[in-house]
């Protein structure tokens, strides 16, 4: 069996607001991810996709807190660590995060190998100026990034070109858990497709030993990771590989979130278009019972009371509902009629 390389176990997390109200924005989460494989996390805007990877980095500071559960990086559990401790011997090395909107979070008066300095300045690597500049060209050129943008300022690039400076600079340690929340939404096609393969290529030649990439589009994870998970208020509801989520997805979010989407390059689809009608429930006060049942067209009266635990079918999926998987499928071959 390959080394796991990141286990989350029922990681909770919430915010606590000004007004000291709880928002549970992850509650109980709990993934792994294997060596050299990738994960894809999708869900509506608001499910906690970015509280989720926030949390992940073991890095917290307020209005975030830490409730609770573990996180452990190859091995090594990071859960309830000092925060400095956290940015000193963890951030960058064993997990890299590329926040969403990072590329335009870029401090302006700065050069980016002026970023690479100070990444291995944060990490008091024993490195002078000569030799730092020399791994930034190495990376660089592996990664196909032209090696003059080193002396360039941030809004000297190109919008596709920052955004991989940016997954070049974070990655440089060479991290064994890379996080990357929404790294392609804003960008143009041809911009997505070079930052997806730059960070697939990353996987592949070793440079990270894993990759979590978070989006609120199904379709675009699909070619991307190896498996998909995927998030409805604040929890868990689905996990499999990416084709099982993509094609033969069980939970009726997920199955709602597909049929709201079209595929690029399948053209096997015969299904109508469908947006899920309603809005995630408010995090202050989830629902007692299954969250999503409020919009869910096959609930029942008891899925509003009981609440419903992640099932776990074997063979790396999973989902969270009451029905069994037969009885979903029979129920989606009929929604249309
Ligand atoms: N600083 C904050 N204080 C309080 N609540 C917050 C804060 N940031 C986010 N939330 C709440 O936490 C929940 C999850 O938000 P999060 O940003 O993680 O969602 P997301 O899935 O990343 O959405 P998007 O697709 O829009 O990026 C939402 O209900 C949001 O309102
Ligand atoms: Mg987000």
């Amino acid at each position: 069996m390959a080394k796991k390389i990141l286990e989350v176990h029922e990681l909770t997390t919430k915010y606590i607001t000004r007004q000291h109200e709880d928002v549970y924005a992850v509650d109980h989460v709990s993934l792994d991810i294997e060596e050299g494989k990738s994960l894809g996390i999708a869900g509506e805007s608001g499910c906690g996709k970015s509280t989720l990877s926030l949390s992940l980095m073991g890095y917290y500071f307020p209005p975030l807190h830490y409730t609770s559960g573990e996180i452990i990086i190859d091995g090594k559990n990071i859960s309830g660590m000092d925060p400095d401790e956290v940015r000193k011997t963890v951030l960058g090395t064993e997990i890299a995060y590329i926040p969403q909107a990072a590329m335009n979070a870029m401090n302006p008066t700065r050069k980016v190998g002026d970023f690479i300095v100070d990444v291995i300045r944060a990490h008091e690597l024993p490195m002078n100026k000569k030799e730092i500049r020399k791994m930034a060209e190495e990376r660089f050129a592996k990664l196909g990034l032209p090696v003059e943008a080193l002396d360039k300022y941030s809004v000297e690039l190109s919008g596709g070109m920052r955004q991989r400076v940016v997954i070049a600079i974070s990655t440089i340690l060479s991290p064994k858990v890379l996080i990357a929340d929404e790294p392609s939404s804003a960008l143009d096609v041809t911009s997505q497709k070079m930052v997806i393969k730059m960070m697939k290529d990353m996987l592949k030649e070793g440079m990270i030993k894993s990759m979590i990439f978070i989006t609120h589009e199904l379709n675009l994870l699909y070619n991307v990771t190896d498996d998909i998970m995927v998030m409805y208020a604040g929890q868990i509801v689905e996990r499999g590989s990416a084709d099982e989520v993509v094609f033969d997805s069980i939970h009726p979010y997920s199955h709602g979130l597909m049929n709201s989407i079209l595929v690029p390059e399948s053209g096997t689809r015969d299904v109508k278009l469908t947006a899920i009608p309603g809005t995630p429930p408010n995090l202050k006060n989830p629902p007692s019972g299954c969250r999503f049942a409020e919009r869910c067209r096959y609930a029942c009266p008891a899925c509003t009371v009981n609440s419903v635990s992640l099932f776990d079918i074997g063979g790396g999926r999973s989902y969270r509902c009451s029905r069994s998987v037969d009885e979903l499928k029979e129920l989606y071959k009929h929604e249309n009629d």
